[in-house]
């Protein structure tokens, strides 16, 4: 029996030596000292044995079996720390390699003079407003004073959702005024850039959508004056101290007077000629057409509870992409919209 012993042990132990899983390892307990197992199954021969020897047997079968569960233990350790290792050497990081450099992105043009615009304005006291693209004819037409059958409704021009033409997407951002005057008493100032839709066919001057900013205050004594005064001093700030610009009569159903307001060309100067030829950004007109504006007509504060014998304003509304064009020198307004990143790039 003490050679079975020994020899269960030494078995045993080479057995250890060579499991290099933790599934074997496991077989191999179960194998040497389960129920089932080996030594177990000398132990129960034990009975067989005189009283001497039984003690003695009983002795030496405890250290052969305190043995195996020690190196048992010892492999366990092993396998798992050699695992480890290897599992720690797969997921090494150099972290001496170079980076891979990430290209940050910037805004588009015309956010970036969008930006710079409402920061003007609001450092002249307007507040940012931004309403619904989808509007009511109510508000685009109606109470702006643009009465039933004037041009700019008809279905040749806009883009109406129903058959009564009553909803729309709004053509102008002016429908803002109307709006902003329904939830504000004046005094006021309110500056609302959008996009405004049109059935336009898109060429170098023309899309179906682009973007307006309307202005409006509103308040006692407010005069032409102001009007002047407002519009020169923000368009000096948008393109340089030295800008020349003109207002020119005009007619608008919603203002009464009404103006549009003109740049002299930055490239010709007003003379409409550069070496000879006819100006190519002012086509030798000399001036650049930047906004219309005007005093608020009476109806349109009436159609909004403030009453015009209180209370005068002025309104403007710009294209956003005209005044980029002009800034950042684009010729053709498509590329604005086409967002190739080769154009973009450039701003
Ligand atoms: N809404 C006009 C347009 O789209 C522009 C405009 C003209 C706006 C005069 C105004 C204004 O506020 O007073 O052509």
């Amino acid at each position: 029996m003490k050679e079975q012993l020994e020899q269960i042990k030494q078995s045993a132990l080479a057995a250890l030596d060579a499991a290099s899983t933790p599934a074997a390892l496991e077989e191999l307990r179960v194998k040497l000292l389960g129920k089932k197992g080996e030594l177990t199954a000398v132990l129960k021969q034990m009975g067989k044995l005189s009283a001497e020897e039984r003690p003695v047997m009983g002795q030496l079968a405890n250290s052969v079996r305190a043995s195996i569960e020690e190196k048992l233990e010892k492999r366990k350790a092993d396998i798992h720390a050699a695992a480890l290792e290897a599992k720690l050497a797969a997921e090494a990081i150099d972290v001496t390699i170079p980076g891979k450099s990430v290209s940050i992105g910037h805004q588009h043009p015309m956010n970036q003079v969008l930006q710079t615009i409402k920061d003007i304005f609001v450092g002249l006291g307007y507040q940012v407003v931004d309403g619904p693209e989808v509007e009511l004819a109510d508000y685009n037409f109606t109470r702006l004073n643009i009465e039933e059958g004037h041009p700019s409704r008809d279905r040749s021009d806009t883009f109406y959702f129903t058959d009564d033409d009553s909803v729309l997407l709004r053509t102008q951002t002016s429908p803002m005024q109307i709006r902003y005057m329904e939830n504000h008493k004046p005094p006021l100032c309110m500056l609302a850039p959008g996009r405004v839709f049109r059935k336009d066919e898109a060429d170098a001057t023309h899309s179906p959508m682009f973007h307006q900013i309307e202005g409006l205050v509103v308040a006692e004594n407010i005069t032409m004056g102001d009007l002047k005064g407002a519009l020169t001093t923000i368009m000096r700030k948008i393109y340089g101290e030295d800008a020349v610009m003109r207002f020119r009569p005009h007619h608008f159903p919603f203002t009464e007077p009404s103006c549009e307001m003109d740049m002299q060309c930055h490239k010709c100067h007003g003379t409409g000629e550069v070496d000879g030829q006819v100006c190519s950004t002012c086509h030798g007109e000399g001036w650049i057409e930047l906004l219309g504006a005007g005093m608020v007509h009476p109806k349109v504060l009436e159609n909004c509870g403030i009453d015009p014998e209180k209370y005068s304003g002025f309104a403007f509304g710009m294209g956003l992409e005209r005044l980029a064009m002009g800034r950042m020198k684009i010729n053709d307004l498509r590329l604005i919209f086409d967002n190739d990143i080769r154009f973009l790039n450039q701003f």
